[in-house]
């Protein structure tokens, strides 16, 4: 089994408990409004009469967090892409279209964060500048290094993302339970963003098999590229939750 195929498995189950509030609160938006349906209001949908029941306090916290990652970490893909492509292409053209390919799903995740976020009227992340230079940075430095190296980049970011896209669902999908289980109905949008989130998740994904498939493997000294790379990105994710 690739690694890509392993991690997405790991969804499956729903064990983790919602992360902590940390962010401002998604008081006016559409995810909102959808959850939050007066007594009288009914699901159209089901038939049943089902109510849909309002996000907690804690809930838009963890939502607005979210969305805010998420914008953040596909704006950092976009430029850690950005600042490889040049360097590995010039050595490597035969790359030319998998660096294409890999750089336009990851633009194309950054645009469906970036409408979410003002949908829904959560702010960005203040550290944006700062990840923009760090992100730019990882990608030049790595591709300096060498094609392998660049793929080891791109296996160890999306290694981290794909466990973080993960944990996204598996809270979601606690919550969708509880509601259930509860009686209430889930709206369509909960409903929409966890296929988002599935959809990209197995994007990332694809793109480490992709550097797997291109000798990430082969990059010296592997495991400490690797650990020092994927570690930052835990870090900049826990970071960007909170900022
Ligand atoms: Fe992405
Ligand atoms: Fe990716």
């Amino acid at each position: 089994m690739t690694p890509a195929r392993c991690l997405a498995r790991q969804v499956s189950s729903i064990g983790k408990c919602l992360r902590p509030a940390a962010t401002r609160p998604l008081s006016t938006s559409a995810i909102h409004r959808a959850t939050t349906s007066s007594a009288s209001e009914t699901s159209s949908s089901s038939g049943s009469a089902k109510k849909l029941k309002p996000l907690t306090q804690e809930q838009r916290d963890y939502l607005s967090s979210a969305l805010r990652v998420n914008q953040a970490g596909e704006l950092a893909a976009t430029l850690i892409y950005s600042a490889q492509s040049p360097l590995i292409l010039r050595k490597h053209p035969h790359l030319r279209p998998l660096m294409a390919h890999m750089y336009d799903q990851e633009a194309a995740h950054f645009s469906t964060f970036n409408s979410l976020i003002h949908k829904h009227r959560v702010r960005p992340t203040a550290l944006y500048p700062l990840w923009s230079v760090l992100a730019s940075g990882l990608g030049w430095s790595t591709a300096l290094m060498g094609r392998e190296t660049a793929m080891a980049c791109t296996e160890a970011v999306e290694t981290e993302i794909g466990n973080h896209y993960n944990e996204q669902i598996r809270s979601i999908l606690e919550m969708i339970a509880e509601w259930e289980a509860q009686g209430y109905d889930v709206s369509g949008e909960i409903k929409q963003l966890v296929e988002t989130l599935r959809r990209i998740r197995d994007e990332e994904l694809e793109h480490l098999d992709h550097a797997v498939e291109n000798d990430a493997k082969k990059a010296e000294p592997h495991w400490l590229l690797t650990n020092v790379i994927r570690a930052g990105c835990r870090g900049a994710i826990w970071v960007s939750e909170k900022v």
